[in-house]
């Protein structure tokens, strides 16, 4: 039995977040809204734990997790060293949706890291994250609270679609505000790097650490399946729709996609599409033969405003992918800077890097 506990967003009901806070305490599985996606928390210092939040999803173990406290003094007992570039970064941006990758401490299981010896911490700004972290007094490790290589959830709706069953409670407070993971940097040796862009972009980022490289440096060598992944996201196929969804860059790919659903539904597929507003006049083309499937169409909104996209993508994605079609066309959206890599990152995996272009 999965419990959901419904709480204000804004003003969570300390009373109503005790019992999750125990339960996180006593070892449980407690999935909770954070700014950028839930997660599902587990006592990061209980090595039982955290095994248990790796079954749950289906995760393999050599993924490492994320650490969530409530404030930057949580963080001494979790790591051995505070370069200057984490201190500033997290007076800058914590609490918010930035994970600092740092040398771990012996406090840390070998579980939460996947046998690395760094580890992920964020402070999540979110009122119920902050409430529940502070009621529980613990460090959460918590992945996103999906099944392994689905998309992210947003909503408590779709924790409870993946993990309904398979975890003790749910915290629901509506849907999460960025919609895509936190970034994610690694300040653990050498030139800080970004390993997973997110809504702290590597602009804002340059301000305070200019030095800052926007990508993951490549590895050495290839890694081999049971040694713990050196960066995030290696798996090209990650945060996908079940559905086999091709994703369409460049400048024709809008008409591309128009042209490629009209075949494939002349061919009696089910198609759906992944579109912007301004796509609607351009995708009333798309309809084909009379008499065919019809084509689903999900919009995440303008792509002049890429925080909403990002907000409504994993919901769009899971949308599309409960339509049973047989395929989905994506469009991609400016990727130039800012939060558009985030987005195209996001994408580029769900397409599992089935790009036309
Ligand atoms: O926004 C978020 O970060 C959400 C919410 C719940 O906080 N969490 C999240 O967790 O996205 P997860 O487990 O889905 O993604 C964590 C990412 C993974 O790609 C993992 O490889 C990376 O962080 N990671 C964790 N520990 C690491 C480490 N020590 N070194 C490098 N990457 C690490
Ligand atoms: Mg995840």
């Amino acid at each position: 039995m999965t419990e959901v506990i419904r709480v204000d967003p804004a003003a969570p009901d300390e009373a109503a977040l005790k019992p999750a806070a125990e339960r996180l305490r006593a070892g449980g599985l407690v999935a909770f809204p954070t700014e950028t996606v839930y997660g599902l928390g587990a006592h990061a210092l209980d090595a039982a734990a955290v095994r248990r939040v790796f079954a749950a999803k289906g995760r393999p173990s050599t993924d490492p997790l994320i650490v969530h406290v409530a404030d930057v003094a949580a963080i001494d007992r979790l790591v051995t060293v505070i370069p200057d570039a984490a201190r500033a970064l997290a007076a800058r941006f914590w609490p918010g949706p930035l994970t600092l990758v740092l040398p771990k401490s012996a406090a840390v299981p070998v579980e939460v890291t996947a046998g690395l010896d760094t580890v992920a911490i964020r402070v999540p700004s979110h009122p119920v994250a902050q409430a529940l972290l502070r009621l529980a007094d613990i460090p959460v490790a918590a992945p996103s609270a999906n099944l392994f290589s689905r998309p992210s959830p947003t909503r408590a709706a779709h924790v409870m679609e993946d993990l309904k069953g398979r975890i003790d409670l749910v915290v629901d407070a509506g849907p999460t505000d960025v919609g895509i993971e936190s970034t994610v940097i690694d300040l653990s040796s050498g030139t800080p790097a970004i390993l997973r862009p997110g809504a702290v972009t590597l602009e804002m980022i340059r301000k305070v650490v200019p030095q800052a490289l926007g990508e993951r440096p490549r590895p050495a060598e290839a890694q081999s399946p049971d040694t713990a992944m050196p960066a995030p996201g290696l798996l090209e196929r990650h945060y996908s729709p079940r559905t086999p969804m091709t994703l369409y860059e460049g400048a024709g790919a809008v008409d591309a996609i128009v042209a490629d659903a009209r075949l494939a539904r002349n061919r009696g597929q089910r198609v759906g599409i992944l579109a912007a507003d301004e796509d609607r006049r351009k995708l009333g083309a798309a309809g084909g033969v009379e008499g065919g499937p019809p084509i689903r169409i999900v919009s995440v909104g303008s792509a002049g405003e890429l925080e909403a996209v990002a907000a409504h993508l994993y919901a769009a994605l899971r949308e599309l992918d409960a339509a049973e079609l047989d395929l989905i066309l994506a469009r991609s959206f400016p990727a130039r800077a800012g939060i558009g890599l985030a987005i195209q990152d996001r994408l580029r995996r769900a397409a599992g890097n089935r790009i036309a272009t």
